[in-house]
């Protein structure tokens, strides 16, 4: 469904995210009909560019990160004809008059902040200053939202005296992925799960996002942050939203975000022994996380895995284990909920004890197994054995039907269209720092160091521990 016209503003628009995702995802957008000629989109930058510049510029950044289309030579030149470069200053006035000649008057505007989370302030102060900001106007900004909870507050704080929070849209990217927001479909458009959605049926639920890179080219970024303010606080926290918040009454904005917030707000305090840290070291395929950031005593953490629990009513007692890491054995984010074994088992003990699983695969193979247990074929009694009922998305739907496309392209058309649900409400931001904060804190005030791990490898063998204490395992990244 084509969008209203819209002029967007991106601020930062030189920079590796908007080349790399922002501005393939309009291009992507534009190519499937979704907005046509008219629309402006203007990039924003310190550095001195002409337009045309720019769009040669862009016209490379589409070439590497749109590849699908190329050769759609028509397309690609009214693309680029309706990108305009800006020289402007974030903290001064140069620029911000030019700027505001160029926008049109009454439509949708969106200024996008595609840069460090100190130019929030500069830059929603100067849209204001400049009267640049009309009641149809939106700003996106991006992770990282703070540092902690004071500095996420204070940028709340910044942002609200300038934007009202419905004009505020904060980006967590997992949201945006197609099989993230397939979990809710998964949830409440099926009948078959949610009667068993709870602590009466469900053991535990592991959620592990594991990535082969590493760290290289953010060194001093990821050093002040590690996989806990990278990966927890947002990514992993929104994927354990999903699958424990409460069905909200309809799908919108306020509707879903009040759930996951009570979600956040249920989640008890970690206990020291219930996490692991974990840093990699090198190995014949890369140097190690220390080598990587120049630093040989870091203590930055490249892996946490954690044990989580949701304090209410339908889930206390269920554990939910998180786990996220650096170059690891293999891409790939599951969610797997483990339902407890039958009761009483009629085939004796020697059937032996078996749980289903509902893995339900985000990256890469998006699919859902639902793993049963049958009677083992042949003559020798009732011999008890798990298999998958096994849907992967690409082959029930076909290729040509599942395209999972880039969480931006549904993000930013969601901003255009005035839909926060994807989006991060300031309250929701705020409850993630004060769980993840004291963590952190309490890392710090013990001196704790990570548990180094082989690069290629699960983890640290910490992890399997914190597993088998309570009597479980992790099941595989692979
Ligand atoms: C980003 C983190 O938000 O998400 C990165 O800063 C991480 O460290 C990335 O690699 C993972 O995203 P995806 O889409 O590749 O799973």
């Amino acid at each position: 469904i084509p969008v209203d016209p819209f002029d967007l503003v991106i601020f930062g628009g030189t920079g590796d995210l908007a080349q790399r995702k922002i501005l393939p995802a309009l291009f992507r957008r534009y190519c499937a009909g979704q907005w046509h000629d008219g629309v402006r989109i203007l990039a924003a930058a310190r550095s001195e560019h002409d337009s045309d510049a720019f769009r040669a510029i862009v016209a490379r950044s589409l070439a590497e990160y749109a590849p699908e289309h190329a050769g759609q030579d028509d397309l690609r030149s009214g693309f680029l004809q309706s990108l305009d470069y800006v020289q402007l200053d974030a903290g001064a006035d140069p620029g911000w008059d030019v700027l505001a000649r160029k926008l049109t008057e009454d439509r949708i505007r969106a200024f996008y902040f595609s840069v460090g989370p100190s130019l929030f302030g500069p830059l929603a102060e100067r849209i204001r200053q400049h009267g640049l900001a009309t009641p149809q106007t939106r700003i996106v900004v991006e992770k990282p939202f703070g540092h902690d909870l004071d500095s996420a507050r204070a940028l709340n704080a910044t942002l609200a005296a300038y934007f009202d929070e419905n004009q505020i849209y904060r980006i967590d990217h997992y949201l945006g992925k197609e099989t993230v927001q397939n979990l809710m479909a998964v949830r409440f458009g099926n009948m078959l799960f949610e009667p068993l959605w709870n602590s009466q049926y469900v053991d535990h639920i592991q959620i592990t996002v594991a990535e082969t890179v590493g760290v290289d080219g953010r060194e001093e970024y990821y050093e002040r942050a590690g996989a806990m303010r990278d990966m927890v606080q947002n990514h992993l926290m929104q994927l354990l939203c999903l699958i424990a918040m409460e069905p909200p009454a309809k799908f919108d904005s306020d509707a879903v975000r009040d759930e996951k917030l009570k979600v956040i707000r249920a989640l008890d305090p970690v206990q020291p022994h219930h996490i692991v840290r974990g840093q990699y070291t090198g190995g014949p395929d890369g140097p190690g996380y220390r080598e990587v950031v120049g630093n040989p005593r870091s203590t930055t953490e490249s892996y946490v895995a954690l044990r989580a629990h949701v304090s209410n009513w339908r889930w206390a007692g269920t554990p939910f284990y998180l786990r996220t890491g650096k170059r690891l054995v293999a891409r790939s984010s599951v969610i797997n909920v483990i339902f407890k074994d039958a009761p009483h088992s009629i085939f004796g003990a020697e059937a032996g004890r078996h749980a289903n699983t509902l893995s339900i695969r985000l990256q890469p193979n998006e699919g859902i197994t639902l793993k049963v247990t049958i009677k083992e074929p042949g003559q020798g009694g009732m011999r008890l054995i798990d298999v998958p009922l096994d849907m992967s998305f690409a082959e029930a739907l076909g290729p040509e039907n599942h395209q999972a496309p880039d969480a931006y392209d549904r993000l930013v058309m969601d901003v255009i269209r005035g839909n926060q649900t994807l989006f991060m409400r300031g309250d929701e931001v705020e409850a993630a720092w004060a769980w993840t904060d004291p963590i952190i804190a309490g890392w710090q005030a013990r001196g704790d160091v990570p548990k180094p791990y082989d690069s290629g490898s699960t983890g640290p063998g910490d992890a399997e521990l914190l597993m088998k204490r309570d009597g479980r395992q992790w099941q595989g990244i692979k």
